[in-house]
Parts: C-alpha cells; sequence; structure tokens
C-alpha cells in the first residue's frame, strides 16, 4: 500500500508528517509522492485560522468525492481532527478514519481497520501517556539537511486567540536524552541543522524534569534550555542549532549567553510580537508588553551582537484602531524584523477571543495587512541591502526551486541564498558565499 501525505500548518506538522511517514514505512506500507498513485491519501490538517480549516476541508471534500472502491482511502490527521472530533464526518463525509495529533502513533492499528473495511474510524487524545509520542518521534532518516526536532508538545499559555491549548493538549516537555539521541541519529543520516520545535519553546523544561539528576552543565548554565543547547552543540558534524517560537520571558541573559558562546546556536530567533499596542497585548493575554518586548531583544542583541529577528503579527484583534494599527508599524520598523508572518485575525470557537466583538471589518483587515506586507518588504530590503559584498555561511539545501540551474541555502541568520553550484555541489555542505544582489526574501551570491 501507497500512502501520499498532504500537510498544512506550522512546522510542527511538518514534523508530524515526517514521523508518521517513518511510522508506517516502518510498518510495511510504501510512500509515494504521486498523489494519482497512493491507495492511501492522509491530510495533515491545521486549526489556527478559519482558512487554514477551509483548505483542508476543501481537499478533503474533493479527495472522498465518489465511490470508495475508485478512489484511495482518505484519512484525516492533525489539529483540526482534535478540534472537531467526530464533527469531522460531518464536515467530510466520505472521510474514511481521522486522527488527532497525540494519537498519531495508533496509525498503524487504526489503518489496518480501515483496510480491512471499516469506515469513519476515529482516534483523538484522551490523554494518552507522552511516551508514545516520544516512540513516534525519533529520526529515522532527513529527508533534507535540516530537520526539525519536537521538544515540547503542547501549550499552557492560553493566548486569548489560540486554539492550539485545546487542539496540542498540556505543555511537555520531552527528556533531554531523547532529544539528544534523536538529534544523533539526524547527523547519522546526514542532517547539519536542527530546530528544536516547541509552541513556546523556552518553556522548555520548566514545568517537568528532562534531565538525569547527575547531569552537569560544564559551562554552568542552570535553565534547561540554554543546558539542552550546551549538549546539542557538542555533537560532532551537527553545524547549526535554531529554536523556535521563543516568547520575551524566556529570553533570559542565560540564553543569550548560551547564543552567543555555543557556535552551533544560529544568531536567529522567531520572536512572535502579535501587536505592538500594550491595550492589545493586554487583550491578547500575551504576557508581555512594548516594553518587556523590546528589553528581550536588547538584551539579546547586547550579548551575541547582530541577531536576526523574525516575528508573527496579528491585523485586526478585536478592538484594534488605527492608533493600535500604527503602534506596530512603530514597533517593527524599530525591532527590524528581517521576515515576518501577517494574518488577519480569525475567530476560533471555544477562545477568549472569540467572545469580543470581531468589530474591524474584512476589508480593513486586508489594508493592514498589505501595509505591514509592504512595510515588511521595504524594510527586509533595506537590511538584505546591507549584506551585498560580504561572505556569508551558506547550509546547502539543494536545487532552488525557481530556477534549476541555481541552488539554494540558507545562512545562519535564516536568509535564502541562491547561487551557481560549483562541480562537487552536494546538500549539507557549508560554503561562503559572496552576496552580490538582493531582494526582499533572497539574496543572490557567487561561491568563493
Ligand atoms: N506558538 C506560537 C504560535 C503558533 S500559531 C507562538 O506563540 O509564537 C502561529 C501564529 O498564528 C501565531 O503567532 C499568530 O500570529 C497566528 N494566529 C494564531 N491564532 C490566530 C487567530 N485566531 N487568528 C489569526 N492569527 C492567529
Ligand atoms: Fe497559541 Fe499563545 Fe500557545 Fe502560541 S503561546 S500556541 S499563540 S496559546
Ligand atoms: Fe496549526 Fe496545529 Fe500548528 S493548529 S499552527 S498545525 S499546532
Amino acid at each position: 500500500m501507497k500512502v501520499f501525505f498532504k500537510t498544512y500548518g506550522c512546522q510542527m506538522n511538518v514534523r508530524d508528517t515526517e514521523a508518521v511517514r517513518s511510522l508506517l514505512e516502518r510498518n510495511g506500507y510504501a510512500f509515494t509522492d504521486d498523489e494519482a498513485a497512493a491507495d492511501i491519501i492522509l491530510v495533515n490538517t491545521c486549526s489556527v485560522r478559519g482558512k487554514a480549516e477551509d483548505k483542508a476541508i476543501g481537499k478533503l471534500g474533493l479527495l472522498t468525492a465518489g465511490d470508495r472502491r475508485h478512489r484511495a482511502i482518505v484519512g484525516a490527521m492533525g489539529c483540526m481532527v482534535q478540534r472537531l472530533q467526530e464533527r469531522i464526518f460531518n464536515s467530510v463525509p466520505g472521510l474514511d478514519f481521522a486522527v488527532g495529533p497525540r494519537s498519531a502513533w495508533r496509525l498503524p492499528q487504526l489503518l489496518a481497520r480501515v483496510c480491512s473495511g471499516e469506515t469513519g474510524v476515529l482516534a483523538v487524545d484522551g490523554g494518552e501517556s507522552v511516551d508514545n509520542l516520544d516512540e513516534l518521534d525519533g529520526h529515522v532518516q532527513s529527508q533534507s539537511p535540516a530537520a526539525f526536532i519536537n521538544i515540547l508538545y503542547g501549550c499552557n499559555r492560553g493566548c486569548s486567540y489560540c486554539i492550539v491549548p485545546q487542539v496540542r493538549g498540556s505543555e511537555w516537555s520531552r527528556s533531554a536524552a531523547e532529544i539528544i539521541n534523536e538529534a544523533r541519529k539526524v547527523v547519522a543520516g546526514g542532517g547539519r541543522e536542527i530546530t528544536l520545535l516547541g509552541q513556546s519553546v523556552m518553556r522548555y523544561g520548566l514545568l517537568n524534569p528532562v534531565w538525569d539528576a547527575d547531569y552537569a552543565s560544564s559551562r554552568g548554565y542552570s535553565e534547561p534550555l540554554p543546558r539542552l543547547l550546551e549538549a546539542l552543540d557538542a555533537i560532532d558534524g551537527l553545524e547549526r542549532i535554531r529554536f523556535t517560537s521563543g516568547h520575551p520571558s524566556g529570553c533570559t541573559s542565560e540564553l543569550a549567553y548560551a547564543m552567543r558562546d555555543l557556535s552551533a546556536v544560529c544568531e536567529h530567533l522567531h520572536l512572535p510580537v502579535q501587536s505592538g499596542s500594550d491595550r492589545i497585548l493586554e487583550r491578547m493575554r500575551r504576557g508581555y508588553n512594548v516594553a518587556t518586548y523590546l528589553e528581550a531583544v536588547a538584551r539579546m542583541r547586547a550579548a551575541v551582537g547582530e541577531v536576526a529577528f523574525t516575528t508573527d503579527v496579528i491585523v485586526g484583534f478585536p478592538g484594534e484602531t488605527e492608533e493600535d494599527f500604527n503602534a506596530t508599524r512603530e514597533l517593527m520598523e524599530h525591532v527590524g524584523f528581517l521576515n515576518s508572518f501577517i494574518f488577519k485575525y480569525s475567530p476560533r470557537e471555544g477562545t477568549a477571543a472569540a467572545d469580543m466583538d470581531d468589530d474591524v471589518s474584512q476589508d480593513e483587515k486586508m489594508r493592514r495587512n498589505r501595509i505591514l506586507l509592504e512595510d515588511q518588504n521595504r524594510r527586509a530590503m533595506l537590511l538584505n541591502e546591507r549584506e551585498t559584498g560580504k561572505k556569508v555561511e551558506v547550509l546547502v539545501e539543494g536545487v532552488s526551486p525557481r530556477n534549476t540551474e541555481r541552488w539554494s541555502g540558507r545562512t545562519r541568520r535564516n536568509q535564502i541564498v541562491v547561487f551557481e553550484p560549483p562541480g562537487n555541489i552536494e546538500c549539507g555542505m557549508l560554503l561562503n558565499v559572496k552576496i552580490t544582489r538582493v531582494m526582499a526574501q533572497t539574496l543572490y551570491g557567487e561561491v568563493v
């Protein structure tokens, strides 16, 4: 049986798809990247905004149209399954099975049932042990030189607009030994870079113990994330380490020192700000204000030097005035984000913000979205122009998707670099590239 995957949502979903693929391969299923050739199609869904759900429902609707005997078996996994539970079978009547993010390890058994003719099979989190998730994780082989590793499941923050805590459950940190083991496997499989994933990744190890009692940090770190970074930095052949998403409360001096002193830890931080207005941040229950956010940025920059900051922003949150919006523009300019992901507020059932009046019109959300994108392009262009003529270290990721004559990779600051490949090029190589030309999203250069 050949399985095809379609993945929506964040990096965590990308990682879950990979993990499920390797789990199914270990259980005798084959993978295909040709949808038409698949016997089983698994759609990994996201619930974070209404539009994300609409896309998955649309795709699932197309896939399940017609008589099951003449089409592939179709299943849904991920956050939307956890949110809708059995209601997903009303939204997608022909759906054969559905599995939530914390139950994905049960897929081999579920698929066996579906293959023997059962339909409407559902598995969602009933508070299973996270040990089963650990088992699902554990890298087997990296598909690219840059791999994702889950370090923190779930989220306890409860931002007022956000569905994630409902669908991903409570915060739980994986044991450091498991993570280190997985990172070693990534390197053994040809990987050179890892990104540690957690919704609020700097909370790693703050709620449950992650180290054996006798572990001592040789640099004297006391906080769990810096300790983990130190241990990972020591792995031979692991060139780069990133972690995402950050939160200002986690930008401690110790973490800043770890970013400064550990050579594999990249000078890049994704630090979602969401808004530049204290009033809106308060209503979002983000747990910081503009001043504390800026302090966090300054602390990291003071220790590390040039940290590239990227961010997420929501426009049109309930009650957001033109003044609030302008404060966001100002803050973004002030920090100088190298990249930002801008989202139009989307009310999510069961969240605190869903009870607030969604009073910014769709047109106005679109206008604010467009303005921030234009600002971002202009800003990124100016920031990138400073790189012209400089030599940057690029981790080679593969043939450029836009122009197959060229290859591309990323800098430590996470900028995409496109270049003419030298003869001996391979994925996972580190190259020095001299930047000759820049765009807002891409740098172009020559290998030196
Ligand atoms: N855990 C991450 C964010 C995960 S969701 C963090 O806290 O940084 C990714 C982004 O989607 C969020 O940062 C936010 O900008 C956006 N988002 C989340 N819920 C949203 C909603 N209801 N409407 C619009 N955007 C939303
Ligand atoms: Fe959602 Fe906030 Fe948790 Fe991020 S930190 S996943 S925005 S609740
Ligand atoms: Fe979406 Fe779930 Fe990620 S809701 S953003 S796929 S955690």
